[in-house]
């Protein structure tokens, strides 16, 4: 072969090994970077704390609401862990009864207040969650305790939207659909773990806390410059039928929560709608007339 030819096939053979080589580094680099990381899911699980904001002496209310809410299923890939809050302990059968509740149910946040509703409970909530909380949450929800929280619709409803820097609720005045606008009615809004957190630590909320408590919460955001994402969940959120102009409608299937339940015919009207008491046949019971 002539000098010229060699030469040429040296360059050849060389750059036939380095592609070579380049495919067997390329190849076992993706074979290591499948091993290193699972499938991705579509999206990770989803955690949500919802604090249902009542008062101490209400034992057999909260009783009533832990059934209701232990008789719901929720998705496998959702978390939800419901906790019953109020202000310090006044009363000697209020620490017996409490005590009783915390060893069983281990579900009671008792806050450093007063009890309240306008001067500071929900400040206080939210600002002691990442203090005394032994988890974070994606979400933490606060509750009233006449609504009804669909935790199926609610878990649906949650799954498609983000994990940060969320206000979510039923927007006033009624009729808006603009969340952008006014704030999340008190029935049950939702917050993302970050404005907790920031809520904990922000001088704004820490000297705004006399008010109206969900319409002090709009405007700390406001305020802050916080919440890029808000979403109204209309209609799937609303006060029971005929209790309050437009912010009621009839009961509907995709609901996720129904507000205003502060006598039990409507208790009883909501429960039965939705299934919830339905129980499956057995000789031991009867629910016939
Ligand atoms: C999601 O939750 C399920 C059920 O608890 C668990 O088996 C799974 O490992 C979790 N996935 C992630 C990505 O955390
Ligand atoms: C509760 O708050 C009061 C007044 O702010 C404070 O003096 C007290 O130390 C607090 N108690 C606890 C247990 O944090
Ligand atoms: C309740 O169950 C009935 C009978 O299975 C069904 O037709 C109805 O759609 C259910 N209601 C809701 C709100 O899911």
């Amino acid at each position: 072969m002539k000098p010229k030819c060699i030469l040429l096939n040296s360059i050849l053979s060389l750059s036939a090994l380095s592609i070579l080589l380049f495919l067997l580094t390329f190849h076992l680099n993706l074979r290591t970077v499948h091993k290193s990381f699972n499938p991705v899911p579509a999206q990770q699980n989803l955690s949500l704390l919802i604090g249902i904001l009542t008062r101490a002496d209400l034992h057999s209310h909260r009783h009533f609401l832990r059934l209701v809410y232990g008789a719901q299923r929720t998705p496998p890939d959702v978390k939800i862990h419901v906790k019953f809050v109020f202000c310090r302990l006044t009363k000697v059968e209020q620490r017996l009864l409490i005590a009783l509740e915390v060893l069983r149910f281990d579900d009671i946040i008792i806050l450093n207040c007063t009890e309240n509703m306008n001067f500071g409970k929900t400040y206080e909530f939210f600002s002691s969650l990442p203090k005394i909380l032994p988890q974070q949450y994606d979400y933490v929800m606060k509750a009233d305790d006449d609504v009804f929280i669909r935790l199926e619709g609610l878990s649906q409803s949650l799954k498609k939207l983000k994990r940060d820097d969320l206000y979510y609720g039923f927007v006033l005045p009624c009729t808006s659909y603009n969340p952008y606008s006014g704030y999340m009615a008190g029935m049950g809004f939702i917050l993302s773990w970050d404005l907790v957190q920031w809520i904990a630590v922000s001088d704004i909320p820490a000297q705004n806390q006399v008010g109206p408590e969900d319409k002090l919460v709009g405007q700390w955001l406001t305020w802050g410059n916080k919440g890029k994402n808000r979403v109204t969940e209309k209609p799937g959120m609303y006060d029971f039928p005929d209790t309050n102009g437009r912010c009621s409608h009839a009961l509907i299937p995709e609901t996720v929560a129904v507000h205003r339940l502060k006598r039990w015919d409507r208790w009883v009207q909501v429960l039965q709608f939705f299934n919830v008491t339905r129980v499956r046949p057995s000789k031991m019971y009867s629910f016939d007339k």
